[in-house]
């Protein structure tokens, strides 16, 4: 582990135990669907393939890039569209594929927008949630694991564009984003 790290909050066994169990479910919920799965970019990149490598069902996979937060490790509440779908997606079975929900600002946007779009269903996946930090009125209906109230990073997940490599998710020290 690395020394800026607190602790290890989920193991690569950990993660990929979640991915099956929640392709399990997923492949079930869509197997008569049009499933189209939104990642949410960068974070989610790591959590979307090894999750739809365990749906067993055909799917089509696009990515949207959003900005909501500046670097830090506090939501600013606005949210910005940085890369929009490539193709439509009406009357597809959408399902975004995110890295954490925290306050749901991100999320809450991006529902909204791919709402007027007229999909035939839209659903959210999210490798973890921390709703002691909710917000907005936003919830997943696929969860991989709720955590507490603490900055984590690995896995896709950043601090400042560092740490999206590591295979695990950790709890990074207060001195590392407080310095
Ligand atoms: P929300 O809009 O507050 O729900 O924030 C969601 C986005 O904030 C996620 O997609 C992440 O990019 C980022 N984020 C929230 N919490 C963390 C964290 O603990 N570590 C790293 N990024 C986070
Ligand atoms: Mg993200």
């Amino acid at each position: 582990m690395r020394n800026d790290l607190k602790e290890i909050l989920l193991t690569e066994e950990e993660i990929q135990e979640i991915c099956e169990r929640l392709g399990r479910v997923l492949t079930e919920d869509y197997k008569d669907k049009n499933l189209f799965c939104v990642g949410i970019l960068k974070g989610s990149i790591l959590f979307m393939t090894d999750l739809i490598k365990r749906i067993d069902t055909p799917l089509a996979i696009d990515f949207m890039d959003v900005s909501s937060y500046h670097g830090g490790t506090e939501s600013t509440g606005e949210v910005q569209i940085l890369k929009d779908l490539g193709s439509s997606i009406e009357n597809k079975d959408v399902l975004i594929i995110e890295d954490i929900l925290e306050t749901g600002t991100t999320l809450k946007s991006i529902t909204e927008l791919l709402q007027s779009r007229r999909v035939n269903s839209l659903e959210i996946v999210t490798l973890l949630d921390k709703p002691n930090r909710r917000k907005a009125d936003i919830q997943a209906k696929y969860v991989g694991k709720v955590i507490p109230d603490e900055f984590v990073v690995g896995y896709g997940l950043d601090y400042k564009e560092e740490y999206r490599n590591l295979p695990y998710i950790g709890t990074l020290k207060p001195e590392i984003y407080t310095k």
